[in-house]
């Protein structure tokens, strides 16, 4: 059994505070572990420029042979620290929120998941074997859940991509300077607790694995996400009265009983669309490239209006080195 925790805080900070607590428990129930600070690592932003995508749509078609990876692969610190992601059985994560979002440093690391996607890579054959790693997850913010109303969505909105299950997730609030967090007496047990959560889910075969979390945490039962949101029409037709924004389950926004407090009602086909779903995220692939044929069949149509964007000049900011 081997978890890493990656903080993006400060060294010093809250959140490696909370994360090394998390580890020690994980540590006691005899499991290796290792912390990283993304700080301490180069970490490109992703260019943008597809290059992962159309591979794989390459490889799909029987029109490229292998899978080469990332541009950016052998530029930067990313490709390391995933791999090494890739021998753990379970991650947590320890992100400050900034702008009631995780910080950059962590969205940096998590948007060049795409050119790891590993139901992409399993759809294309380019790997054999899904190794199911868990994760927890804390934000960590000076203030309370109102000033960090996309925290810990945001940060579960990476973990498709990442193709990790979360399994736990805490927001840690009214941490302002290093060291906060010691002033709370409910924050380190509540990380220790995460720990626990990990190793319990490592130690539970997959197809029994549940969430380990509050039960009553979110609005959303399948993924604990608090956000829901009047669907709209899918590219396909599909629609929902109300989506989770975070794993795209469907339903009706209804009063829990128990609770009196606002859940979404899963629709009976309401989890078509769970992106955690390997298979759901295949079909988002399908998406992907469909949109991407119909654009090459109308490229000769729009070819002159995309150059004579391209050409187009305006004054820009020079900064002189
Ligand atoms: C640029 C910036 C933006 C911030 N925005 C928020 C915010 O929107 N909500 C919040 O609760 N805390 C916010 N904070 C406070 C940090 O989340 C807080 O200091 C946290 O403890 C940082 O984690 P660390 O101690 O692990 O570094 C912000 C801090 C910075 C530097």
């Amino acid at each position: 059994m081997k978890v890493m925790a990656i903080c993006a805080g400060r060294h010093g900070g809250n959140g490696e505070a909370l994360a090394k607590e998390a580890l020690c428990a994980v540590r006691e129930a005899g499991g290796e572990v290792e912390l990283i600070n993304l700080f301490d690592y180069n970490i490109l932003p992703c260019t943008g420029c597809e290059g992962c995508t159309m591979q794989m749509g390459k490889v799909g078609a029987g029109l490229q042979k292998e899978y080469r990876g990332c541009v950016l692969k052998d530029k930067d610190d990313a490709d390391a620290i995933i791999n090494e992601m890739h021998t753990c059985d379970g991650i947590i994560f320890a992100v400050p929120t900034y702008d009631l979002t995780p910080s950059s440093v962590y969205t940096r690391l998590a948007q060049r998941f795409l050119a790891y996607e590993l139901s992409f890579l399993l759809a294309i054959g380019a790997v054999d074997r899904n190794p199911h790693t868990v994760a927890g997850l804390i934000a960590v913010g000076g203030s309370m859940h109102d000033w960090q109303t996309l925290a810990l969505e945001s940060m579960q909105a990476t973990m498709f991509t990442m193709s990790l299950t979360v399994v736990d997730r805490y927001m840690a609030t009214r941490d302002g300077r290093p060291g906060n967090t010691f002033v709370w007496g409910d924050q380190l047990p509540r990380a220790r607790k995460m720990g626990e959560n990990i190793v319990k889910a490592i130690r539970t075969p997959v197809e029994e694995r549940t969430w380990l979390g509050d039960p009553h945490d979110g609005v959303c039962p399948n993924c604990h996400s608090s956000l829901v949101y009047p669907g709209d029409a899918h590219w396909d037709g599909i629609e929902f009265p109300w989506e989770c924004a975070v794993c795209g389950a469907g339903g009706d926004l209804v009063t829990d009983e128990a609770t009196g407090r606002p859940v979404l009602k899963i629709a009976e086909n309401g989890l078509i669309r769970d992106r955690n779903d390997d298979r759901a995220r295949a079909e988002h692939l399908n998406e992907i490239n469909k949109t991407r044929d119909e654009f090459f069949a109308k490229l000769p149509e729009v070819k002159d209006e995309i150059d004579r964007y391209k050409s187009m000049q305006f004054p820009t900011l020079e900064i002189k080195r």
